[in-house]
């Protein structure tokens, strides 16, 4: 299965599934082979800030596993503007890549992802899971709080039946930080789903 000529599916597996923020004409979740996801990026400009950045997901190549996320179908006439906006959004080391996207209902599409590759300049790469959870708890950017991009993420991936040990292992880590410690700050409204109006995530 494939959309319309001069339209394209962009797949998203982290903030793009809770704050999509483009001009879709439809959404579905996809998964795509190949590719986990981790908490593996820095964020300078979104929940975190240049000396100090924060965590947030990208996608790591591994032959054997395949990431579960939304995929977001653009006009092609909203393209250009929709390409401007998620450069701009994601310009801390992430970069477009081509995918093949497998729908639940046994179709597949081309489609397009951001993925911050192993070794760009914000990458962080792995750590023990309490180190990653103390750095989510710390962290705070322009987009604000790091944890609040985990449980947005998390919320999303239990409410879509999308499962990923990595994120719901990584969430509970912090909740506990976070029952153990002072108080944090609470998660914000829950998102109003896509459309216009595109926001600075993640
Ligand atoms: C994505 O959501 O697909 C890219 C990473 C992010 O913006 O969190």
């Amino acid at each position: 299965m494939s959309g319309p000529a001069d339209g394209v599916w962009i797949f998203g597996y982290g903030s793009l599934i809770w704050r999509p923020d483009i001009p879709f004409l439809e959404s579905r979740v996809a998964r795509v082979r190949g590719w986990k996801r981790r908490f593996w990026q820095g964020s300078h400009d979104h929940r975190g800030v240049p000396h100090a950045p924060g965590r947030v997901a990208t996608l790591v190549p591994d032959a054997d596993a395949s990431c579960e996320g939304v995929a977001y179908f653009i006009d092609g006439v909203r393209l250009q503007e929709t390409w401007a906006d998620l450069d701009h959004r994601e310009k801390n080391g992430y970069r477009r890549e081509a995918v093949r996207l497998e729908f639940r209902d046994g179709t597949a599409a081309d489609g397009v992802l951001y993925v911050a590759p192993v070794g760009n300049r914000a990458y962080l790469g792995p750590a023990p899971l309490p180190e990653m959870a103390a750095h989510i708890a710390g962290s705070a950017g322009p987009s604000g709080t790091n944890i609040d991009y985990l449980r947005r993420l998390a919320g999303e991936l239990q409410r879509l039946e999308i499962d990923d040990p990595h994120v719901f292992r990584l969430e509970r880590c912090v909740e506990d930080l976070a029952r153990a410690d002072a108080p944090l700050p609470p998660a914000r409204p829950a998102p109003t789903g896509g459309g216009a109006g595109l926001q600075r995530e993640p």
